[in-house]
């Protein structure tokens, strides 16, 4: 059983704003019920203020879907169109004061619906997911998506990607390219490896780390205004640490296992990376 808060519960059980705006200068579709969820959202838009004053929806799916589309309606409404495309999937889960973290999908499902109904209304063609590269058969997900909603929500494991996307939730088939995808996002932006030199004097090693991070590790990091510190060296055992947009990061840990193994592949594969 899914947890849902006291909001999701009114949502879902006395939904607002379901049905279809009359003739609405804007509509947006997504999903398929061949795939479980579905969603049209349609909006009445002021053209001369570019307001959004009327907002309904018509969603196939489970309640926390149902829930997220009537949220989304009443966050749009008197929004203007750029103020509306702020509203992340994060900021329709927290006005309903949570979502199951599997269910993160259906806020997701909002925030393109939205997405495709302002395409729809400043008339640009909505790129047809099917027309992406397809990773998830079972619930026709493309790479695209994947690194979108992934980068958006700062995903890290294939479970996440599976709770916001619902990809690799099926036959399990791709969830070894998910991980390829998400690999491919957090990893250090490093530049191809060196030769690694055997047997290493302490001194030969210590000024290897060094020349390692000042030239591989540290561009990367200092191009996304990051930076890394080294502290010590004891053995195998190398303390750096984090700086600048680095501090407190979530993804912290992604990076510093970026550290290891970039030091474990160019320097020796005994080392072990600490923070402080
Ligand atoms: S192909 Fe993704 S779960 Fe089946």
């Amino acid at each position: 059983m899914w947890e849902y808060t006291q909001k999701v519960k009114e949502f879902f059980l006395k939904p607002k704003n379901i049905g279809e705006v009359e003739n609405p200068d804007a509509v947006g579709e997504v999903g398929s019920i061949v795939c479980g969820d579905a969603l049209r959202l349609t909006l009445r838009i002021d053209k001369e203020t570019n307001r959004i004053t009327d907002a309904k929806f018509q969603t196939f799916g489970c309640a926390s879907a149902i829930a997220s589309s009537s949220a989304l309606t009443e966050l749009v409404k008197g929004k203007t169109v750029d103020e509306a495309l702020q509203i992340s999937n994060q900021d329709i889960a927290d006005f309903l004061g949570g979502l199951p973290q599997e269910k993160m999908h259906c806020s997701v499902m909002g925030r393109e619906a939205l997405e495709a109904a302002v395409a729809n209304y400043r008339g640009i063609p909505v790129v047809v997911e099917e027309e992406g590269r397809l990773v998830c058969k079972c619930f026709n997900v493309t790479e695209e998506k994947i690194r979108k909603v992934a980068m958006e929500n700062h995903l890290t494991t294939v479970d996440e990607v599976t709770d916001f996307t619902k990809a690799g939730g099926g036959c399990g088939e791709c969830r070894e390219e998910i991980e390829t995808i998400l690999r491919d996002i957090w990893s250090l932006k490093l530049p191809e490896k060196q030769a690694k030199p055997k047997r290493l004097t302490n001194l030969q090693k210590i000024a290897l780390i060094q020349e390692v991070i000042e030239r591989e590790i540290r561009p990367g990091l200092q191009a996304d205004g990051g930076d890394i510190e080294l502290i010590d060296i004891e053995g195998s055992k190398v303390s750096i640490a984090l700086r600048g947009m680095c501090t407190g990061c979530v993804m912290a840990g992604v990076t510093i296992n970026g550290v290891q193994e970039k030091l474990r592949e160019l320097v020796d594969e005994s080392i072990v990376v600490e923070a402080q």
